[in-house]
């Protein structure tokens, strides 16, 4: 067992709380001080840990109470105040109430810091992991898990539900950008780096969603649609998104079509697509597994023993434990009892409830107590939980003493920067325009994506959907090429230009949004982004485009128009990363993670028959 980096650095400095329960003697075997405390706690306090709680429903008293095993934050999930020290409050709060309860046990919170410790304002924002894919650099997905670790506990936030390694088969997804690649493989390499590096820290990694989340059919999902629209203010969770009657304009684009639906895969394809990457991030040490809305074989993935049980705690071996997506349970049946047993005896540890807790709590309490869950399966669920929380250390220091300058430092810039730089996919060339020649005495630049935060980083950034502009703290590729180059830059967002000029920059990016909500079914360019490049082709020599996207995006009518083109998928805060390639600071080495179809008749994977894409896996020029 490799003891956590945090562990190591909290061993050598005087312990702030003082641990209040029964195991001080860490040399004592895991396992024995679990049964020792197992031994000690009422059906209560073991159902109490295997519940997770959001920040805004939990009354603090309850932790202390009820023993409660966690607390997150969900997307977007902030302080009032949404700053580092704030966030470092608001958790410790919390912990220390469960430092209070009646056996101590200390709880761990969770947030999704899946591209830096992207809910934090101010905090460094790496590209996410379609970008990543395209780095093919394992050692640098570990340096930024590393990173992100040390921004998470600066804020003594110790759970990362991340990596999503999702193996994204139909790329309408709203979720695709979370996935590393369309290559097992590399989803594999890159998923346990990341693992490794949140290891390192002593953070704990959420190997997510398992399994086959990417695989779903389009028009499968149940999750909303415009019939149970009407019930939205049931739905604490959507209206939980203020998207409110943006809704039905979401739902118009496709929103909801593929996001936890069905996987109607064989065995054979699910072993093959979507299993590896968790073996793999086992291997590397992972101790927790987020399950996946989605469906297989006709049961919902958190009711399956099958996969849950048989495959991943036995065949796998995996000895940490499984905790549901939000709110996950309730979509397993009407009647919330019958949901709860069927999750707990499929083999869920923790259930992140999030809002009614109570229910839950007693739900299972009356499961257990009529037979329908039995003690040793609670027993097996606590066991699990305790079992890397020791491992974690939290019971020898519960908290992180990391400084808060850590967050959004110039140290991980510069690495998010170094990401940047390696993730651009340059796809066309033509004549070497790129990198622009040095005597480039002007250039007319268009987008309003050129120059805005929000659109290099999409969704998970300071909000759950993200959102255009100056979201979080960061440089724009204006800003990049503007502070690193003499040439004169014409910025208009709209491309209205009255002179003409050598060269013109296009940057396009998507509308950030986030899992269900960023479904799509027409990936082509909108007609603005269309109109976009002509004008501004129509006042240049040589026209380069930028695309920053969750996906590949169909631009095939529109790629002859184009002497560059640029895959820059989401980059995150430091859009200067693209300035450097521009410029030709460092050459353009990304090669793309993913399929790039030709047109909408090539998606999803499985629809492409041997076709040619439009670009391939592994595609991408150097500079
Ligand atoms: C979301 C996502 C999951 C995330 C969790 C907590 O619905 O599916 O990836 O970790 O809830 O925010």
């Amino acid at each position: 067992m490799r003891i956590a980096y945090c562990v190591l650095r909290r061993k050598k400095q005087s312990t702030h709380y003082t641990i209040r329960n029964t195991e001080k003697d860490v040399t004592i075997k895991i396992e024995e001080r679990i049964d020792d405390l197992l031994n000690q706690m009422t059906l209560l306090e073991k159902i109490g840990q295997m519940t997770q709680v959001e920040k805004n429903s939990i009354e603090v008293a309850d932790i202390k109470r009820l023993g409660i095993g966690s607390i997150l934050s969900g997307g977007g999930g902030n302080p009032e105040l949404n700053n580092p020290s704030e966030w470092r409050k608001m958790v410790t709060t919390f912990i220390e109430a469960s430092l209070e309860s009646r056996l101590g046990i200390p709880l761990i919170y969770g947030s999704d810091a899946v591209h830096g410790h992207n809910n934090v304002y101010g905090a460094t924002i790496f590209p996410h992991n379609i970008g990543l894919g395209a780095t093919r650099d394992p050692d640098l997905v570990r340096r930024i898990a590393i990173a992100t670790a040390r921004e998470m506990e600066a804020t003594n936030v110790l759970w990362n539900f991340a990596p999503a390694v999702s193996n994204p088969r139909d790329i309408r997804w709203g979720r695709t950008y979370e996935g590393y690649s369309q290559d097992v493989e590399v989803i594999s390499a890159l998923g346990r780096a990341y693992v490794e590096g949140l290891v390192e820290m002593g953070a704990l990694p959420s190997v997510k969603h398992f399994v086959a989340d990417g695989g779903t059919t389009w028009g499968s999902s149940t999750r909303v649609s415009a019939e149970n629209m009407a019930l939205i203010d049931n739905d604490p969770t959507l209206a939980n998104t203020k998207v409110g009657d943006w809704m039905f304009h979401y739902l118009q684009l496709g929103a909801w079509k593929l996001d936890q639906g069905i996987s109607d895969i064989d065995e054979e394809t699910l072993r093959r697509d979507h299993l590896p990457p968790y073996l793999a991030a086992i291997e590397a040490g992972a101790l927790n597994v987020m399950a996946s809305y989605s469906s297989w074989d006709g049961k919902r993935m958190h009711a399956q023993h099958y996969l849950l049980t048989d495959v991943l705690k036995g065949e796998l071996g995996f000895a940490g434990f499984v905790v549901t997506d939000w709110e996950a349970i309730d979509q397993i049946d009407d009647d919330f009892y019958t949901a709860v047993v069927a999750a707990i005896n499929a083999g869920i540890d923790m259930n992140m409830v999030p809002f009614k807790y109570h229910r839950f709590i007693t739900t299972l309490q009356r499961a257990v107590e009529c037979g329908d869950v039995s003690m040793a399966r609670i027993d097996d669920a606590v066991r699990r939980i305790l079992r890397v929380k020791m491992q974690l250390g939290l019971f020898e220091k519960p908290m992180c003493d990391t400084p808060l300058s850590v967050v959004g430092s110039a140290e991980h810039r510069a690495l998010a920067r170094e990401a940047v730089q390696k993730s651009a996919v340059l796809l066309k060339n033509d004549a070497n325009l790129l990198p622009l020649p040095a005597d480039t005495e002007h250039i007319l630049v268009a987008g309003e994506a050129a120059h805005s935060v929000g659109y290099q980083c999409g969704g998970w950034t300071v909000e759950w959907m993200g959102k255009p502009g100056a979201i979080t703290p960061g440089t724009t590729i204006l800003e990049g090429l503007r502070a690193q180059s003499d040439t004169e830059i014409v910025f208009d967002p709209a491309g209205e230009f009255e002179q003409t000029a050598p060269i013109g920059l296009v940057v396009l990016a998507e509308e950030p949004y986030a899992e269900g909500m960023g479904d799509r079914e027409d990936l082509r360019l909108s007609a603005e982004h269309i109109a976009l490049i002509e004008r501004v082709r129509s006042k240049v020599e040589k026209l380069i485009v930028i695309l920053m996207s969750g996906r590949p995006l169909i631009i095939t009518d529109q790629l002859p128009q184009m002497d560059a083109f640029v895959a820059a998928f989401l980059p995150g805060s430091e859009g200067n990363g693209l300035a450097d390639l521009l410029l030709g600071a460092v050459p353009f080495t990304g090669k793309l993670s993913y399929v790039w179809p030709r047109s909408m008749e090539q998606i999803p994977l499985s629809a492409q028959n041997g076709q040619t894409p439009l670009f391939d896996i592994g595609d991408g020029l150097t500079t």
